[in-house]
Protein backbone atom coordinates (compact mmCIF):
# COMPACT_ATOMS: atom_id res chain seq x y z
CA UNK A 1 0.00 0.00 0.00
CA UNK A 2 1.61 3.48 -0.61
CA UNK A 3 -1.23 5.53 1.34
CA UNK A 4 0.36 6.49 5.07
CA UNK A 5 -2.78 7.82 7.20
CA UNK A 6 -2.44 9.20 10.43
CA UNK A 7 -5.48 10.14 12.98
CA UNK A 8 -5.05 12.24 16.10
CA UNK A 9 -3.95 15.52 16.71
CA UNK A 10 -1.10 17.48 14.08
CA UNK A 11 0.85 20.07 15.23
CA UNK A 12 2.63 22.75 12.49
CA UNK A 13 3.03 26.00 11.52
CA UNK A 14 1.04 27.79 9.58
CA UNK A 15 3.20 31.23 9.36
CA UNK A 16 4.86 33.40 11.36
CA UNK A 17 2.67 34.76 12.69
CA UNK A 18 0.43 31.49 13.77
CA UNK A 19 4.13 29.40 14.36
CA UNK A 20 2.17 26.69 16.34
CA UNK A 21 -1.13 25.52 15.52
CA UNK A 22 -2.59 22.17 16.76
CA UNK A 23 -5.22 20.36 14.89
CA UNK A 24 -7.20 17.94 17.13
CA UNK A 25 -8.64 14.92 15.88
CA UNK A 26 -7.88 15.38 12.30
CA UNK A 27 -6.59 12.46 9.64
CA UNK A 28 -3.74 13.10 7.45
CA UNK A 29 -3.41 10.97 4.20
CA UNK A 30 0.08 10.62 2.77
CA UNK A 31 0.29 8.84 -0.69
CA UNK A 32 3.37 8.34 -2.15
CA UNK A 33 5.93 11.16 -0.66
CA UNK A 34 2.90 13.71 -0.82
CA UNK A 35 0.50 14.68 1.63
CA UNK A 36 -3.04 14.25 -0.08
CA UNK A 37 -5.64 15.31 2.60
CA UNK A 38 -5.64 16.91 5.97
CA UNK A 39 -9.44 16.76 7.35
CA UNK A 40 -11.44 16.52 10.09
CA UNK A 41 -11.15 12.92 11.69
CA UNK A 42 -15.36 12.61 11.01
CA UNK A 43 -14.64 12.13 7.23
CA UNK A 44 -12.46 9.55 7.62
CA UNK A 45 -15.16 6.65 6.19
CA UNK A 46 -15.78 9.09 3.42
CA UNK A 47 -11.96 9.33 2.68
CA UNK A 48 -11.42 6.04 2.58
CA UNK A 49 -14.03 5.40 0.15
CA UNK A 50 -12.80 8.35 -2.23
CA UNK A 51 -9.04 7.37 -2.01
CA UNK A 52 -9.42 3.49 -1.78
CA UNK A 53 -7.89 2.82 1.55
CA UNK A 54 -9.21 0.31 4.08
CA UNK A 55 -10.05 1.68 7.96
CA UNK A 56 -7.31 -1.05 9.22
CA UNK A 57 -4.54 0.74 7.49
CA UNK A 58 -5.13 3.77 9.60
CA UNK A 59 -2.42 4.71 12.37
CA UNK A 60 -4.33 6.14 15.24
CA UNK A 61 -2.45 8.31 17.98
CA UNK A 62 -3.09 7.43 20.74
CA UNK A 63 -1.47 10.61 23.03
CA UNK A 64 1.30 11.04 20.46
CA UNK A 65 0.93 13.49 17.97
CA UNK A 66 2.91 14.33 14.51
CA UNK A 67 4.62 17.33 13.61
CA UNK A 68 7.32 18.49 10.44
CA UNK A 69 10.58 17.44 10.69
CA UNK A 70 13.76 19.74 11.60
CA UNK A 71 15.45 21.93 9.41
CA UNK A 72 19.08 21.81 10.62
CA UNK A 73 20.26 25.31 8.57
CA UNK A 74 23.95 24.57 9.41
CA UNK A 75 25.75 21.88 10.57
CA UNK A 76 29.14 20.70 9.72
CA UNK A 77 29.19 16.73 9.60
CA UNK A 78 33.11 16.12 10.10
CA UNK A 79 32.87 18.17 13.28
CA UNK A 80 30.54 15.69 14.25
CA UNK A 81 33.35 13.08 15.72
CA UNK A 82 34.44 15.94 18.66
CA UNK A 83 31.00 17.13 19.24
CA UNK A 84 30.82 17.56 23.14
CA UNK A 85 33.96 18.22 23.29
CA UNK A 86 36.73 21.00 22.79
CA UNK A 87 34.83 23.84 24.04
CA UNK A 88 37.83 25.52 25.43
CA UNK A 89 38.45 28.28 23.16
CA UNK A 90 37.44 30.69 20.96
CA UNK A 91 36.58 30.74 17.18
CA UNK A 92 40.06 31.32 15.48
CA UNK A 93 41.95 29.25 18.05
CA UNK A 94 39.10 26.59 18.17
CA UNK A 95 39.49 25.86 14.63
CA UNK A 96 43.57 25.77 14.38
CA UNK A 97 43.55 23.29 17.01
CA UNK A 98 40.67 20.83 16.96
CA UNK A 99 38.70 21.58 13.67
CA UNK A 100 41.43 21.88 11.07
CA UNK A 101 43.62 18.97 12.81
CA UNK A 102 39.89 17.01 12.26
CA UNK A 103 38.95 17.42 8.65
CA UNK A 104 42.66 16.95 7.61
CA UNK A 105 41.39 13.16 8.52
CA UNK A 106 38.45 12.89 6.11
CA UNK A 107 41.35 12.53 3.87
CA UNK A 108 41.04 8.99 4.49
CA UNK A 109 37.78 7.95 3.05
CA UNK A 110 37.59 5.00 5.14
CA UNK A 111 37.39 7.41 8.52
CA UNK A 112 34.93 9.77 6.93
CA UNK A 113 32.29 6.60 5.71
CA UNK A 114 32.24 6.06 9.38
CA UNK A 115 31.97 9.38 10.70
CA UNK A 116 29.13 10.60 8.16
CA UNK A 117 27.28 7.36 8.90
CA UNK A 118 27.17 8.50 12.09
CA UNK A 119 26.53 11.86 11.81
CA UNK A 120 23.95 11.30 9.27
CA UNK A 121 21.75 8.15 11.86
CA UNK A 122 22.42 10.31 14.67
CA UNK A 123 20.70 13.24 13.29
CA UNK A 124 17.56 11.95 11.73
CA UNK A 125 17.22 9.90 14.88
CA UNK A 126 17.11 13.42 16.64
CA UNK A 127 14.21 14.31 14.01
CA UNK A 128 16.56 16.30 11.53
CA UNK A 129 14.53 15.20 8.50
CA UNK A 130 16.80 18.32 5.91
CA UNK A 131 20.44 18.99 6.93
CA UNK A 132 22.32 21.80 5.22
CA UNK A 133 25.71 20.49 5.76
CA UNK A 134 29.58 21.46 5.36
CA UNK A 135 31.80 18.23 4.31
CA UNK A 136 35.43 19.09 4.32
CA UNK A 137 38.06 20.63 1.46
CA UNK A 138 38.10 16.80 0.40
CA UNK A 139 35.98 15.81 -2.79
CA UNK A 140 35.78 12.19 -2.67
CA UNK A 141 34.77 12.40 1.20
CA UNK A 142 31.96 14.85 0.57
CA UNK A 143 30.85 12.61 -2.00
CA UNK A 144 30.37 10.04 0.72
CA UNK A 145 28.55 11.92 2.53
CA UNK A 146 26.02 12.89 -0.21
CA UNK A 147 26.08 8.83 -1.21
CA UNK A 148 25.38 8.33 2.52
CA UNK A 149 22.88 10.97 3.18
CA UNK A 150 21.11 9.22 0.23
CA UNK A 151 21.41 5.42 1.04
CA UNK A 152 19.37 6.80 4.76
CA UNK A 153 16.81 9.12 3.29
CA UNK A 154 17.86 12.18 5.03
CA UNK A 155 16.81 15.39 2.50
CA UNK A 156 20.13 17.38 2.95
CA UNK A 157 22.70 20.26 0.85
CA UNK A 158 26.20 18.96 0.98
CA UNK A 159 29.10 21.27 0.60
CA UNK A 160 32.85 20.36 0.17
CA UNK A 161 34.31 23.19 1.79
CA UNK A 162 36.57 25.84 -0.17
CA UNK A 163 39.76 26.90 1.53
CA UNK A 164 42.69 28.48 -0.44
CA UNK A 165 44.29 30.64 1.91
CA UNK A 166 45.09 31.37 5.77
CA UNK A 167 44.69 28.20 6.39
CA UNK A 168 47.13 25.33 7.62
CA UNK A 169 49.74 23.97 5.09
CA UNK A 170 48.06 20.63 5.89
CA UNK A 171 44.71 21.30 5.38
CA UNK A 172 44.45 24.01 2.27
CA UNK A 173 43.94 23.94 -1.73
CA UNK A 174 45.27 25.93 -4.07
CA UNK A 175 42.94 27.96 -6.21
CA UNK A 176 42.71 26.11 -9.27
CA UNK A 177 42.22 22.53 -7.23
CA UNK A 178 39.84 24.00 -5.22
CA UNK A 179 37.76 25.64 -8.33
CA UNK A 180 38.22 21.87 -10.04
CA UNK A 181 37.30 19.85 -7.30
CA UNK A 182 33.91 21.80 -6.52
CA UNK A 183 32.74 21.69 -10.13
CA UNK A 184 33.48 17.79 -10.00
CA UNK A 185 31.50 17.37 -6.60
CA UNK A 186 28.50 18.81 -8.03
CA UNK A 187 28.36 16.80 -11.41
CA UNK A 188 28.71 13.70 -9.14
CA UNK A 189 26.30 14.60 -6.90
CA UNK A 190 23.97 15.28 -9.49
CA UNK A 191 24.59 11.84 -11.17
CA UNK A 192 23.11 10.40 -8.24
CA UNK A 193 19.99 11.88 -9.19
CA UNK A 194 18.61 12.05 -5.70
CA UNK A 195 15.61 14.69 -5.52
CA UNK A 196 16.55 14.49 -1.65
CA UNK A 197 20.50 15.66 -2.24
CA UNK A 198 21.69 18.97 -3.30
CA UNK A 199 25.11 20.23 -3.55
CA UNK A 200 25.99 23.91 -1.98
CA UNK A 201 28.43 26.01 -2.67
CA UNK A 202 30.78 26.26 0.53
CA UNK A 203 33.52 29.07 0.80
CA UNK A 204 34.39 28.06 4.49
CA UNK A 205 34.45 32.14 5.72
CA UNK A 206 35.98 35.05 3.82
CA UNK A 207 39.33 34.39 6.12
CA UNK A 208 40.36 31.26 4.36
CA UNK A 209 39.65 32.28 0.64
CA UNK A 210 40.50 34.36 -1.51
CA UNK A 211 38.79 36.72 -3.66
CA UNK A 212 39.45 35.12 -6.43
CA UNK A 213 37.72 31.81 -5.34
CA UNK A 214 34.98 33.59 -4.41
CA UNK A 215 34.31 34.83 -7.55
CA UNK A 216 34.72 31.67 -9.94
CA UNK A 217 32.68 29.95 -6.95
CA UNK A 218 30.12 32.61 -7.37
CA UNK A 219 30.22 32.17 -10.94
CA UNK A 220 29.23 28.55 -10.36
CA UNK A 221 26.87 28.69 -7.96
CA UNK A 222 25.21 30.79 -10.89
CA UNK A 223 26.11 28.30 -13.49
CA UNK A 224 24.77 25.77 -12.08
CA UNK A 225 21.51 27.28 -10.33
CA UNK A 226 23.00 26.26 -6.67
CA UNK A 227 22.47 27.47 -3.04
CA UNK A 228 25.72 28.71 -0.93
CA UNK A 229 26.42 28.68 2.37
CA UNK A 230 29.08 30.33 4.16
CA UNK A 231 30.10 31.69 8.15
CA UNK A 232 29.59 35.58 8.67
CA UNK A 233 29.98 38.38 11.64
CA UNK A 234 30.69 35.21 14.08
CA UNK A 235 33.05 36.72 16.15
CA UNK A 236 34.89 39.98 17.00
CA UNK A 237 38.58 38.79 16.46
CA UNK A 238 37.48 37.36 13.33
CA UNK A 239 35.74 40.74 12.18
CA UNK A 240 38.67 42.15 12.62
CA UNK A 241 40.97 39.86 10.83
CA UNK A 242 38.39 40.12 7.51
CA UNK A 243 39.24 44.19 7.67
CA UNK A 244 42.39 43.59 7.56
CA UNK A 245 42.32 40.95 4.94
CA UNK A 246 40.12 43.17 2.72
CA UNK A 247 40.88 46.80 3.07
CA UNK A 248 38.71 47.44 -0.04
CA UNK A 249 35.61 46.29 1.43
CA UNK A 250 33.49 48.38 3.69
CA UNK A 251 32.11 45.43 6.03
CA UNK A 252 32.20 41.74 5.90
CA UNK A 253 29.09 41.75 4.18
CA UNK A 254 30.75 43.97 1.57
CA UNK A 255 33.49 41.32 1.19
CA UNK A 256 30.82 38.38 0.21
CA UNK A 257 28.27 41.04 -1.94
CA UNK A 258 31.78 42.17 -3.89
CA UNK A 259 32.17 38.72 -4.77
CA UNK A 260 28.71 37.65 -6.26
CA UNK A 261 27.91 35.52 -3.00
CA UNK A 262 25.04 37.07 -1.84
CA UNK A 263 22.48 36.04 -3.54
CA UNK A 264 18.33 34.84 -2.78
CA UNK A 265 19.83 31.45 -2.45
CA UNK A 266 22.82 32.40 0.53
CA UNK A 267 22.71 31.20 3.90
CA UNK A 268 25.11 33.02 6.07
CA UNK A 269 25.84 31.45 9.70
CA UNK A 270 25.81 33.37 12.76
CA UNK A 271 25.81 37.05 11.47
CA UNK A 272 26.12 38.40 15.30
CA UNK A 273 27.72 41.69 14.77
CA UNK A 274 26.49 42.71 11.31
CA UNK A 275 25.43 46.64 11.31
CA UNK A 276 22.18 48.23 9.71
CA UNK A 277 23.75 48.51 6.33
CA UNK A 278 24.91 44.52 6.48
CA UNK A 279 21.43 43.92 7.00
CA UNK A 280 20.40 45.71 4.29
CA UNK A 281 22.57 43.76 1.96
CA UNK A 282 21.28 40.12 3.51
CA UNK A 283 17.78 41.68 2.92
CA UNK A 284 18.17 43.50 -1.02
CA UNK A 285 19.60 40.14 -1.91
CA UNK A 286 16.29 38.16 -0.51
CA UNK A 287 19.51 35.89 1.63
CA UNK A 288 18.94 34.26 4.86
CA UNK A 289 20.50 33.76 8.04
CA UNK A 290 20.70 30.47 10.36
CA UNK A 291 20.48 31.47 13.63
CA UNK A 292 23.35 28.87 16.40
CA UNK A 293 22.57 29.95 19.82
CA UNK A 294 24.66 26.65 21.02
CA UNK A 295 27.67 27.50 19.37
CA UNK A 296 27.36 31.02 19.75
CA UNK A 297 27.55 30.27 23.43
CA UNK A 298 29.90 27.26 23.53
CA UNK A 299 32.84 29.68 21.56
CA UNK A 300 31.68 32.59 23.68
CA UNK A 301 31.16 34.24 19.98
CA UNK A 302 28.44 36.58 21.33
CA UNK A 303 24.57 36.97 21.14
CA UNK A 304 22.47 37.47 17.60
CA UNK A 305 19.80 39.78 18.96
CA UNK A 306 17.08 37.40 16.67
CA UNK A 307 14.47 39.79 16.88
CA UNK A 308 15.89 42.75 15.10
CA UNK A 309 16.42 40.62 12.44
CA UNK A 310 12.91 38.86 12.67
CA UNK A 311 11.69 42.47 12.50
CA UNK A 312 13.28 43.28 9.29
CA UNK A 313 11.95 40.62 7.43
CA UNK A 314 15.13 38.63 6.92
CA UNK A 315 14.42 35.16 6.44
CA UNK A 316 15.72 32.60 9.21
CA UNK A 317 16.24 29.46 10.42
CA UNK A 318 18.35 27.31 13.29
CA UNK A 319 21.13 26.04 13.08
CA UNK A 320 22.88 23.42 15.79
CA UNK A 321 26.32 24.20 14.67
CA UNK A 322 28.37 20.65 15.61
CA UNK A 323 30.06 20.96 16.75
CA UNK A 324 30.92 24.45 17.55
CA UNK A 325 27.11 23.76 19.12
CA UNK A 326 27.55 21.09 21.57
CA UNK A 327 24.60 19.19 20.40
CA UNK A 328 23.24 17.13 17.12
CA UNK A 329 19.69 17.96 18.26
CA UNK A 330 17.63 20.96 17.01
CA UNK A 331 15.43 20.80 20.26
CA UNK A 332 19.29 22.28 21.85
CA UNK A 333 19.42 24.69 19.28
CA UNK A 334 15.41 25.96 20.26
CA UNK A 335 16.35 25.74 24.12
CA UNK A 336 19.47 27.71 23.65
CA UNK A 337 17.42 29.96 21.23
CA UNK A 338 15.06 30.90 24.71
CA UNK A 339 18.38 31.05 26.75
CA UNK A 340 19.42 34.12 24.17
CA UNK A 341 16.77 35.69 23.58
CA UNK A 342 16.31 35.70 27.36
CA UNK A 343 19.62 37.36 27.64
CA UNK A 344 18.66 40.38 25.34
CA UNK A 345 15.51 40.92 27.43
CA UNK A 346 17.39 41.27 30.33
CA UNK A 347 19.78 43.77 28.65
CA UNK A 348 17.05 45.56 26.59
CA UNK A 349 14.47 45.73 29.36
CA UNK A 350 11.14 45.42 29.58
CA UNK A 351 9.98 46.63 26.25
CA UNK A 352 11.74 44.06 24.36
CA UNK A 353 9.79 41.63 22.57
CA UNK A 354 11.17 38.34 23.13
CA UNK A 355 10.88 35.00 20.88
CA UNK A 356 8.82 32.42 22.35
CA UNK A 357 8.88 28.81 21.97
CA UNK A 358 6.34 28.94 19.18
CA UNK A 359 8.01 31.40 17.03
CA UNK A 360 11.17 29.35 17.26
CA UNK A 361 9.37 25.98 16.30
CA UNK A 362 8.24 27.86 13.88
CA UNK A 363 11.93 28.56 12.54
CA UNK A 364 13.19 25.20 13.51
CA UNK A 365 10.39 23.64 10.40
CA UNK A 366 8.89 25.97 8.40
CA UNK A 367 11.35 29.06 8.72
CA UNK A 368 14.06 26.75 8.03
CA UNK A 369 12.59 25.29 4.72
CA UNK A 370 12.30 28.97 3.74
CA UNK A 371 15.84 29.64 4.40
CA UNK A 372 16.66 26.76 2.09
CA UNK A 373 14.15 27.71 -0.89
CA UNK A 374 12.13 24.20 0.00
CA UNK A 375 9.11 25.88 1.69
CA UNK A 376 7.36 24.64 -1.71
CA UNK A 377 7.94 21.27 -0.97
CA UNK A 378 8.05 21.02 3.04
CA UNK A 379 8.52 22.71 6.45
CA UNK A 380 4.32 22.23 7.25
CA UNK A 381 1.45 20.06 7.03
CA UNK A 382 0.00 21.45 3.55
CA UNK A 383 -1.27 19.39 0.96
CA UNK A 384 0.61 19.15 -1.96
CA UNK A 385 3.48 19.13 -0.05
CA UNK A 386 5.82 16.20 0.82
CA UNK A 387 5.32 14.23 4.04
CA UNK A 388 8.26 15.08 6.34
CA UNK A 389 7.29 14.29 9.57
CA UNK A 390 8.04 13.37 13.02
CA UNK A 391 5.93 11.11 15.49
CA UNK A 392 6.58 12.19 18.65
CA UNK A 393 5.38 9.79 21.66
CA UNK A 394 5.57 11.99 24.87
CA UNK A 395 5.49 8.69 26.57
CA UNK A 396 7.61 6.67 25.16
CA UNK A 397 9.65 3.82 27.22
CA UNK A 398 12.25 6.02 29.42
CA UNK A 399 11.11 9.74 28.38
CA UNK A 400 13.07 12.07 30.28
CA UNK A 401 9.18 13.93 31.28
CA UNK A 402 6.30 13.32 32.79
CA UNK A 403 2.13 14.13 31.78
CA UNK A 404 0.10 13.95 34.06
CA UNK A 405 -3.61 13.30 33.41
CA UNK A 406 -4.95 13.95 36.86
CA UNK A 407 -6.75 17.45 38.16
CA UNK A 408 -3.57 19.39 37.19
CA UNK A 409 -4.06 17.89 33.57
CA UNK A 410 -1.50 18.79 30.94
CA UNK A 411 -3.04 19.72 27.67
CA UNK A 412 -1.69 19.31 24.07
CA UNK A 413 -0.30 22.62 24.17
CA UNK A 414 1.71 21.68 27.19
CA UNK A 415 2.50 18.18 26.48
CA UNK A 416 4.25 19.91 22.71
CA UNK A 417 6.11 22.47 24.77
CA UNK A 418 7.71 19.92 27.53
CA UNK A 419 8.46 17.91 24.33
CA UNK A 420 10.31 20.98 22.95
CA UNK A 421 12.13 21.82 26.55
CA UNK A 422 12.44 18.49 27.71
CA UNK A 423 12.27 15.59 25.14
CA UNK A 424 14.81 14.07 23.53
CA UNK A 425 14.89 11.40 20.87
CA UNK A 426 13.24 8.66 23.19
CA UNK A 427 10.20 10.27 22.13
CA UNK A 428 11.00 10.68 19.06
CA UNK A 429 9.17 7.32 17.87
CA UNK A 430 9.03 7.23 13.86
CA UNK A 431 10.48 9.88 11.36
CA UNK A 432 9.51 10.13 7.72
CA UNK A 433 11.54 11.91 5.04
CA UNK A 434 9.32 12.40 1.48
CA UNK A 435 6.69 9.65 2.58
CA UNK A 436 10.03 7.00 3.58
CA UNK A 437 9.91 6.14 6.97
CA UNK A 438 13.72 6.44 7.79
CA UNK A 439 13.33 5.75 11.86
CA UNK A 440 13.54 2.94 12.85
CA UNK A 441 15.91 1.71 10.29
CA UNK A 442 17.01 -1.13 9.36
CA UNK A 443 20.57 0.59 8.27
CA UNK A 444 23.53 -0.19 10.38
CA UNK A 445 25.20 3.24 11.06
CA UNK A 446 27.99 0.82 12.24
CA UNK A 447 29.09 -0.79 9.51
CA UNK A 448 30.85 -0.28 6.00
CA UNK A 449 29.14 0.28 2.93
N1 LIG B 1 34.07 29.80 10.77
C1 LIG B 1 34.86 29.19 9.86
N2 LIG B 1 34.82 27.86 10.01
C2 LIG B 1 34.00 27.61 11.03
C3 LIG B 1 33.57 26.41 11.66
O1 LIG B 1 33.92 25.29 11.31
N3 LIG B 1 32.71 26.57 12.71
C4 LIG B 1 32.27 27.78 13.14
N4 LIG B 1 31.43 27.86 14.15
N5 LIG B 1 32.68 28.91 12.56
C5 LIG B 1 33.54 28.83 11.53
ZN1 LIG C 1 29.63 26.66 11.22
Amino acid sequence: MSFLIFQGTLVHAESASQPLKILHNHIIGVNKNKIVFIEPEGRLRELSQQHGFQLEDVQVMEGQFLIPGFVDTHIHAPQYVYTGTAMNLQLLEWLNKYTFPTEAKFANLEFAADAYRKVVHRTLKNGTTTACYFATIHKEASLKLAEIVAHFGQRAFVGKVNMDANSPEYYVETTEQSFKDTEWFIKQVQCLNNPLVTPIITPRFAVSCTVTLMKKLANLAELYGLPIQTHISENKDEISLVKELFPECSSYADVYQSCGLVTKKSVFAHSIYLDDKEIEVIKHHGSAVSHCPCSNFMLRNGILDLRKLWDKGIKLGLGTDVSGGYSPSMLSSIRQSVIATNVHKMQQGAAYNSIDYKELFYLATLGGSQVLGLEDRIGNFVVGKEFDALLVNPKAAGSPFDVFNSSFSDSIEDIVQKFLFLGDDRNIQEVYVSGRKVIPTTLDSNSFF
